[in-house]
């Protein structure tokens, strides 16, 4: 049980000012009711292009354009192009959040507080991408992370950092990986057009710098959230006609033959998917089921917010209470531990599996994340 040395490291902490503060991450006392969770709404969007480059528009925003009939295989060969037809974005370059900066300095307006010392009205800003680790983190036991967190004029920024084993991992990715990524790629062009009314073209590129973000807010428990995420499509049919409800999120998976390999794909993956896209308010997520010669030989659709209905017969699966209370305890410990207002302090939050969340204290360290122009933009 993970959760076994939480009573007499709380006792310590209690009685010895001098041992930082840490964050137990078991599944079990995270066990209770549903916190409260605000609708998410879309403050803004933006895109970044082939050249990775930042645009305040929805220029890069695709329409879902599934194949006419659900179920059976459309034929969709993900291997096509991976070796003539792929642009792939550099990922050694550690972006940070840079281009979400960007959209909050643009629209700083958007966000204003009463509060005279807080320009933006936030408790966190962040990627969607950061808190999805959060959320599943009380069920991860592969990866680790690392997030690095600064105050700066009454705001908490979150940035992820690389783990060493995740650089390695990247720095060594098979081949086989390699193609797979791409595969997940792929999917998107087969099931995506570039107008409302178009038709996919499997015949251009797959450049992965081209991206179309959502500005998301919302508020878990008593932490006002504005973070931001790529979104693979909109349904111009959606049954939900505004963002972010309209969004579609698209995902590859290995076609599953059995119940157990199904449980197993509940139970695993499934997580991922449902925190990805309920974090947003993406209402759903279009599965296309990989065969084992790289074609899609079916597509599945799943509403987001009836996901937890298909766990909840499996007393072993992971529980979207747990995740969503583990995320507001976390928020509130970073809160608890970065009290000083300081745009070069970092305050690097860890965890790996099997052990609490620590952290560790970066004053004008390489750490320091929060790029000049912005932190000149909002002081004045
Ligand atoms: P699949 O998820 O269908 O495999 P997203 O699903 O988040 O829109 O991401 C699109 C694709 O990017 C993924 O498709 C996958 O190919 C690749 N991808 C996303 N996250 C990844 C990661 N952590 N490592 C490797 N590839 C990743
Ligand atoms: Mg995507
Ligand atoms: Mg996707």
């Amino acid at each position: 049980d993970r959760d076994v040395p939480k009573d007499c490291s709380a006792k310590r902490q209690r009685t010895d000012p001098k041992v930082p503060p840490t964050l137990p991450a078991g599944p079990s006392r995270y066990d209770g009711p549903f916190p409260f969770y605000r609708r998410p709404s879309e403050m803004g969007r933006f895109s970044l292009d082939g050249q990775r480059c930042y645009h305040g528009d929805a220029r890069k925003l695709r329409y879902y354009a599934p194949p006419p009939i659900e179920g059976p295989s459309p034929g969709f060969d993900l291997r096509d192009g991976y070796h003539d037809r792929y642009v792939r974005r550099d990922e050694s370059i550690r972006e940070g959040l840079e281009h979400l900066l960007r959209w909050v300095s643009q629209n700083r307006k958007l966000l204003q507080s009463e509060d005279k010392g807080r320009p933006l009205n936030a408790d966190f800003i962040t990627w969607r991408g950061h808190l999805t680790k959060v959320l599943t983190t009380p069920y991860e036991t592969q990866e680790g992370w690392l997030l690095a967190v600064s105050l700066f004029r009454g705001t908490l920024y979150i940035s992820e950092v690389e783990t060493e084993a995740a650089r390695k991992q990247r720095e060594e990715r098979s081949e086989l990986l390699k193609e797979l990524t791409y595969m997940g790629y792929k999917f998107e062009q087969y099931m995506c057009a570039d107008t409302p009314d178009g038709t996919p073209d499997p015949t251009g590129v797959v450049n992965t710098n081209e991206g179309f973000c959502t500005v998301i807010r919302t508020r878990l428990g008593t932490h006002s959230l504005l973070f931001s995420g790529e979104v693979d499509c909109t349904d111009p049919r959606s049954p939900w006609p505004d963002p972010p409800s309209c969004y579609v999120e698209l995902k590859t998976s290995k076609v599953m033959h059995s119940p157990a390999q199904r449980r197993s794909f509940y139970r695993h993956k499934m997580i991922k998917w449902w925190a990805q896209s309920f974090l947003p308010g993406v209402s759903r997520i279009v599965a296309g089921y990989r065969g084992p010669d790289g074609t899609i030989v079916g597509l599945e659709t799943f509403e987001t917010m009836k996901i937890f209905q298909l766990i909840r017969e499996d007393p072993g699966c992971w529980k979207p209470a747990v995740c969503m209370n583990f995320c507001a305890a976390f928020l509130a410990f970073v809160k608890k531990v970065v009290t000083e207002d300081n745009s070069k302090l970092v305050h690097l939050f860890a965890w790996e599996p099997g052990q609490p969340v620590s952290f560790t204290v970066h004053r004008d360290s390489s750490y320091t994340f929060l790029p000049d122009w912005y932190v000149d933009a909002l002081s004045t």
